[in-house]
């Protein structure tokens, strides 16, 4: 912090705008703050600036409210709906709004950015420096600079840069504080500077940096995104293979995890990826690869996502297996809703997919998760809720495991076992012990494994 003190005193240290502040911008924002910058969160939802400004977070994130606490009792980490005070506070703003898939198409839908963009740059009077952090298609920092460059009072010397970010929800303030690679993307030298500014503690800690044009950085991120996809995607198919073999996917994936070349991360069957990212990016990314003329390259993006959806019409496949039969009318327990263990984000999640494909089938669907019931009964209010695992499971006939919280992963088979009508569990995420559930008197399913 003494440090901090010096860079402040020597001017070194950039004042920070961080505009959208969602499950990305909070998060930097307040671990932007806690490294000792001065930052003003930018949003239009005034609702959750109001949480923010009060020391709260509206989403649920590991270590992000005590963050955010720290940074508003500090003075540090402040929030607006006023682009006019952001150009007048900031040196560096990290544009972080939502990039969703636009309605009808596989395309992003740049509404926000344009928008957030627009907004700034008509108050930007002396120079600074936007930074993109949004993922977006290749591309699009051409047509953002020109319109800084003609919207903006000071014209050129307001620059823009693209700086991706890989943070995983659940880990992101670990993955914000401590990254596994910076990418600054800048067309001069100035830019690279500000941003080195900006994110000196960071780098301080040895973080490697690649520095390179701002196309190659949008697509850094589209490629990364495009890659963990596709391995989820292969495992699954070879799950597929297995169901048709009586062989086993659990094993292969083991077997193959121990190749260096191909490593575990990643290798993991079950039900499929999902959330705000890793759908709407591959989709977003094949067409523009397709507006570009180069859709052949990224052609099998589109297997991939059709491999993914499949799992989730499959999972439906096996649970009609297990009981033997029909779904509707029976009681069926869903344990989970976000798409991922450690996140309330039901964003394209899986999870609830599969709950509501039940719930489509006649089911009568109780579905637990144990932080995003809210966001769930937003969506899907049709669904039953319960307080707990226990309560959703009691009198099921069928268990589903659907995201796999650890307080899933730890249920006793025995003691849920007692509240069921049958003790049948599907694992849709491959993360109970078959052979534990299966000694509790329970007949387990997973997709790719083997019947015991
Ligand atoms: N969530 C992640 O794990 C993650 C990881 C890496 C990259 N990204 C990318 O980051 C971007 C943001 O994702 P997110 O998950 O934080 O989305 P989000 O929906 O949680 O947050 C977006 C925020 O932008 C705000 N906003 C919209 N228009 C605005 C405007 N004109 N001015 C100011 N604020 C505005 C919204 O109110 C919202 O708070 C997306 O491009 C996403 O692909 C997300």
């Amino acid at each position: 912090m003494a440090q901090d003190l010096d860079r402040h005193a020597s001017g070194t240290m950039p004042r920070l705008t961080v505009i959208g502040t969602g499950y990305l911008g909070a998060t930097h924002a307040a671990c932007m703050a806690s490294l000792g910058f001065h930052v003003l969160g930018v949003d239009v939802d005034e609702r959750k600036l109001e949480v923010l400004a009060g020391g709260g977070v509206p989403f649920f994130e590991p270590g992000l409210p005590e963050l955010v606490r720290k940074g508003v009792e500090s003075g540090r980490l402040r929030f607006t709906t006023s682009y006019e005070e952001a150009a007048a506070f900031g040196d560096v703003h990290f544009i972080c709004v939502g990039t969703p898939q636009l309605a009808g198409s596989n395309a992003a839908d740049m509404t926000y950015v344009d928008a957030a963009v627009e907004a700034l740059a008509v108050h930007l009077d002396r120079p600074a420096l936007v930074v993109g952090k949004s993922t977006v298609p290749v591309g699009t920092a051409e047509r953002l600079t020109a319109r800084l460059t003609a919207l903006a009072p000071a014209g050129t010397d307001v620059e823009l840069a693209w700086n991706p970010e890989f943070l995983r929800e659940g880990f992101a303030v670990e993955d914000t504080l401590q990254p596994d690679r910076l990418v600054f993307g800048v067309s001069s030298e100035w830019a690279l500077q500000q941003l080195r500014a900006a994110f000196a503690p960071v780098l301080e800690l040895g973080t490697p940096e690649v520095v390179t044009d701002i196309a190659t950085a949008q697509l850094v991120k589209a490629a990364a995104n495009a890659f963990l996809a596709t391995k989820i995607s292969f495992i699954n198919a070879m799950a597929e293979i297995c169901e048709r073999t009586d062989a086993d996917v659990t094993d292969l994936a083991l077997a193959l995890s121990f190749d260096d070349r191909i490593g575990g991360k990643f290798l993991k069957p079950g039900l499929g990826f999902g959330g705000g990212c890793l759908p709407k990016d591959i989709r977003a990314f094949a067409h523009r690869a397709a507006e570009l003329g180069v859709g052949k390259s990224v052609s099998f993006l589109q297997n991939v996502d059709e491999i993914n959806v499949r799992r989730r019409e499959r999972t439906v496949d096996l649970a009609e297996q297990l009981v033997g039969g029909r779904l509707a009318g029976l009681r069926i327990a869903c344990l989970g809703a976000a798409f991922k263990p450690n996140s309330d984000d039901v964003r394209d999640a899986p999870a609830l997919d599969v709950a509501h494909r039940f719930y489509r089938l006649g089911a009568d669907v109780t579905l637990h998760d144990p932080e995003a019931m809210v966001n769930a009964r937003r969506i899907r209010p049709e669904l039953t809720y319960a307080d707990s695992a226990f309560e959703a499971a009691a009198d099921a006939d069928l268990v589903v495991l659907l995201t796999e919280w650890t307080d899933f992963r730890q249920i006793d088979p025995l003691a849920l076992g007692a509240v069921v009508s049958h003790r049948r569990i599907l694992d849709g995420r491959h993360a109970l012990d078959r052979d534990e559930w299966t000694a509790a008197g329970w007949d387990y399913r997973a997709l790719g494994r083997r019947h015991a």
